[in-house]
């Protein structure tokens, strides 16, 4: 049966590097990948054309279709209006709508953009790291929370920290399911020396890994994660861990690598379905002119072939093929170093598809 990608290029940039992410999912469509595209609005581009960043006809495009692929959305033009109507409330809307409770965050550091990173090229050269994280539940979310005034006149901030075991199990599944289908270890991270909810969540992923024979689980606490992370990140593998913990750590990671738009993301839901979006915003300053690099927005085709349609082999091949255009020395304005060649966002988008 065909499935549907729901596409939504969004605003700013994100035009042009779907297109490029377009063309390389043709190139599998015409190998027999049964998809067909559904194209829609969202953020600004949604708000010009239907007056709301998350309209109806997006929703109903997105709710039927097997994945969707997102470009960007925001930019000056929509600073002024509602906050209620801004592009980004688009983005919060649609996580909420289809339930992506996982986030996956690929940090990956090719060997030939070794320079880009702050840290030591040995220290990174060839990282490449999956934080897991939990994305709708955590101290985010839960009551009660909020600014009181007690009866002395002084103020006091409230949040709580609350997971379900349900909440816990259903990441932890696909946590262990991604482990396994990369080097089989995965490292959960905690805080259960202080947080008992973070107790209850190390629980529970022992528990699961009982499902799991292959993969190897260990534990570590999170300031010692924020450690070892800059210290030796190529030790980890897989990571899962809460929301607030894997929000800052996850930055921490894509940070290793130096280079906003190489970095893919999944955010999935129970039944597998998934958003699949460049971890880097519009990029308003560049806009319009063939200067975005769309490697992230590829690579995160790829997590889609990989995540939503089982297609584990054509999700390699992009990547490889996204390695062999970085060997050949071709690079956009943001991975530019001297002795390599300057391309756009179409010649980028051309190597990669001739690398297939
Ligand atoms: P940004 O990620 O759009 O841009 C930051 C810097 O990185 C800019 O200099 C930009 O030119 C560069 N850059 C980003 N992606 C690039 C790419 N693919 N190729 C080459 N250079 C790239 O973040 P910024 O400037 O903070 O936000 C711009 C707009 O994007 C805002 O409206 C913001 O709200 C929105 N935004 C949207 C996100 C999303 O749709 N998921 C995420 C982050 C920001
Ligand atoms: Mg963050």
């Amino acid at each position: 049966m065909t499935q549907t990608i729901a596409v939504l290029p969004g605003d700013g940039i994100g035009p042009e590097i779907i297109a490029q992410a377009v063309r390389v999912l043709d190139v599998f469509k015409q190998r027999g990948l049964d998809v067909d595209y559904q194209f829609a609005p969202l953020g600004g581009a949604a708000y010009d054309e239907y007056g709301a960043p998350y309209p109806e006809f997006t929703q109903n495009i997105c709710r039927k279709a097997d994945a969707v692929l997102l470009g960007a959305v925001g930019g000056p033009q929509y600073d002024n209006i509602e906050r209620a109507l801004r592009p980004e409330r688009g983005l919060l809307a649609i996580r909420k709508d289809l339930n992506l409770f996982a986030n996956l965050r690929p940090a990956i550091l090719y060997p030939e953009l070794a320079n880009a990173s702050t840290l030591k090229p040995e220290v990174v050269a060839g990282l490449n790291i999956l934080i897991v994280r939990e994305l709708t539940g955590d101290i985010y979310f839960a009551e009660p929370r909020g600014i009181g005034q007690l009866a002395d006149g002084t103020r006091e901030g409230v949040n709580t920290m609350r997971y379900h075991e349900s909440e816990i199990r259903r990441i932890g599944h696909i946590a262990f399911q991604a482990a396994q289908k990369r080097n089989k270890k995965l490292c959960s991270v905690d805080k259960a020396n202080v947080l008992e909810t973070t107790e209850l969540w190390k629980q529970i992923m022992i528990e699961i890994s009982a499902d799991y024979p292959e993969v190897e689980l260990s534990h570590m606490y999170v300031d010692n994660a924020a450690m070892q992370l800059v210290k030796a990140p190529k030790q980890f593998d897989v990571m899962v861990t809460g929301n607030i913990f894997g929000d800052i750590l996850s930055d921490e990671a894509s940070m290793l690598t130096g280079s906003i738009g190489m970095l893919p993301s999944a955010s999935l839901n129970e039944t597998g379905k998934g958003m699949y979006e460049p971890s880097h915003g519009s990029a308003p300053d560049i806009a319009g002119q063939d200067k975005a690099n769309p490697l992230a927005t590829i690579l995160s085709a790829a997590m889609m072939l990989r995540y939503s349609f089982n297609q584990d082999a054509f999700a390699d091949e992009i990547e490889q093929a996204v390695q062999t255009v970085l060997k050949q020395g071709l690079r956009t304005a943001d991975i530019y170093e001297e002795g390599c060649t300057l391309v756009g966002c179409t010649a980028m988008g051309d190597a990669v598809v001739a690398a297939l």
